[in-house]
């Protein structure tokens, strides 16, 4: 049996620290230490990472390193990255590094390089991009393609759709990009009234290509097709991404419209894979190889970069710290970036269904809480809605703030009313305003003394509430691919530490099988089952409707 992660003797050390550390105040180390925020900020593959307004000093980050080691990150990651089979309980390696490697690198598993065949695929991918971003590639009546639909859902839809949102500057002028996930046929429906057969491509995204939702939709929009075109036109306008050749050409696809990937990519890391194939469309095959090479850029930081001032592994253990050690239950992403506002939906299924466990590798229980939970929306927008919980709320929540350094449009104005917002925010949660300042700034404002009394437990902000600032210089290509990899790493390290197997999903599967023994019985086509009284009740209800 593995050892516990509260058996560890620098798990133990970390908690009898922060017993003797308890009333520390962030705001007090500041004072105490001029150098704090170069001591504590790291930077690599483009990134800035700014953690020195978490509850921690040199002590704390010494024993999360002693952590990270004694758990054994540094041969986990490096397991990851030979391409051992660390997704232990579907028997397979886990790759998605090797999706953005240079093509002059190597990568064998087994006998086989995987780099060439991947780059096969990306070159196949980029022609394809081409013709149809020059309007070479054609639609049965001879018009450009004007419209892309991402056919997909989980991971074969929060990347394509968050990147493709996140590098909209970038993207071609003619080509709107859709994406529908949803089995509820107001998706699909919402987009089919807007767009022209004759000029839209349908992607149809999927690993598996048995996804209950996706094959739902992509029938559903053949069938759409078919009222206006023929058969002999589905090829111009229906391509497929997925790993299962066989049930792409069931489904009508021929293989030469078929963009393959691998076993070794799980769904909510393929966004690198032939499921970007959106995003390629969008940006184009150099802007989408940029991606990549942020990507890369990480994995060698993750990789070669001691721990000390290794991005991914300061997130994860930061996070370690607050979630293990002071308790907090969440984590807010808040980019101050319009343009990533699908972020924390795209980290969502990231982080959330990665680590969302609590039983080890080897099936015993996990001795400490694990993933928190990950929300959010994009600064100031939050400002005005839920701040008000993070700032005095019961609950401690870590932040994470990210931001861009430099629009991509033209309106300097918005850029510094934005960035001192994120900055003052990050302040804010960590200096607090104790009574003594807000009962200063009440008399200053010559409200009386009874009024003071009143408002004064109001008005004060606790303060030492941790968060971590994440700098880029520009949105672009490069900086988002570096971005995604960070907290894919910090995903990876955290699941290493917690002992779990973060490339797995089997808490998806029980949902998965009773809903479909429930449509069965919804459209007649089986008895109704003897669930509870309150599944057979609302079954009865919706069958009395339908
Ligand atoms: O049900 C969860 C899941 O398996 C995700 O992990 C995955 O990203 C999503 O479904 C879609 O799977 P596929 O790409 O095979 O359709």
């Amino acid at each position: 049996m593995r050892t516990t992660l509260t058996a560890t003797a620098a798990f133990q050390a970390l908690q009898q620290h922060h017993t003797e550390n308890k009333d520390r105040q962030v705001r007090h180390l500041f004072a105490q230490d001029p150098a704090r925020f170069s001591k504590l900020s790291a930077e690599g593959a483009g990134l800035f990472l700014d953690y020195s307004k978490n509850i921690v000093d040199d002590k704390t980050m010494t024993l999360l390193y002693a952590l990270a080691r004694e758990t054994q990150v540094e041969a986990q990651r490096d397991a990851m990255f030979a391409g051992q089979e660390v997704n232990r309980t579907e028997h397979r390696a886990v790759l998605h590094t090797a999706l953005r490697k240079p093509r002059n690198e190597k990568l064998v598993l087994g006998q086989q390089d995987l780099v060439p065949e991947v780059h096969a695929v990306l070159d196949r991918m980029g022609v394809f991009s081409e013709r149809v971003r020059s309007g070479a590639w054609r639609g049965y009546d001879d018009r450009e393609i004007t419209d892309v639909v991402n056919i997909g859902i989980g991971g074969s839809y929060l990347g394509p759709k968050m990147t493709c949102q996140a590098l909209r500057s970038f993207a071609h002028p003619r080509l709107n990009t859709h994406f529908v996930s949803n089995v509820d046929g107001h998706d699909l429906d919402a987009l089919l009234t807007r767009i022209n057969p004759a000029t839209t491509l349908f992607i149809i995204a999927s690993k598996g290509f048995n996804t209950a939702e996706t094959m739902m939709n992509a029938q559903s929009a053949r069938a759409w097709f078919l009222r206006h075109a023929k058969e002999s036109d589905l090829s111009k306008h229906f391509v497929a991404v997925s790993t299962h050749l066989d049930a792409v050409q069931a489904f009508g696809i021929a293989p030469e419209n078929m963009f393959p990937f691998w076993d070794w990519v799980g769904g909510r890391y393929s966004v690198w894979s032939a499921i970007g194939l959106a995003l390629m469309l969008s940006i184009g095959p150099e802007c989408f190889r940029e991606f990549l090479a942020g990507a890369h850029a990480m994995d060698q930081h993750f990789q070669q970069v001691p721990l000390e001032e290794n991005l991914p592994v300061i997130l994860a253990l930061i996070g370690i710290w607050n979630r293990n050690i002071l308790g907090s239950s969440s984590i807010s992403i808040a980019p101050y970036h319009q343009d990533l506002r699908l972020f924390p939906g795209y980290l969502q299924q990231l982080e959330m269904e990665s680590n969302g466990k609590s039983v080890q590798v080897d099936g015993s229980k996990t001795s400490t809480t694990t993933c928190p939970i990950i929300w959010g929306d994009v600064g100031t927008n939050g400002q005005h809605a839920y701040f008000q919980l993070l700032h005095q709320g019961t609950d401690v929540m870590a932040v994470d703030f990210i931001a861009a350094l430099k629009p991509t449009h033209s309106m300097q104005q918005h850029q510094v009313q934005l960035l001192a917002n994120c900055f003052a925010q990050s302040e804010a949660f960590m200096r607090g305003k104790n009574a003594d300042e807000v009962r200063a700034d009440m008399q200053a404002q010559g409200l009386p003394e009874a009024e003071i009394q009143k408002l004064l437990p109001h008005r004060i902000f606790p303060g030492n509430r941790p968060s971590n600032t994440i700098l880029m210089e520009t949105l672009n290509p490069h900086a988002l691919g570096a971005l995604i990899a960070l907290y894919e790493h910090k995903v990876f390290v955290q699941g290493a530490i917690w002992g779990i197997n973060s490339f797995d999903q089997w808490g998806v599967e029980l949902g998965k099988i009773l809903a479909k023994n429930i449509a069965a019985e919804l459209s007649d086509k089986a008895k109704p089952e003897q669930h509870d009284s309150s599944t057979n009740g609302l079954i009865a209800r919706a069958k009395a409707a339908l």
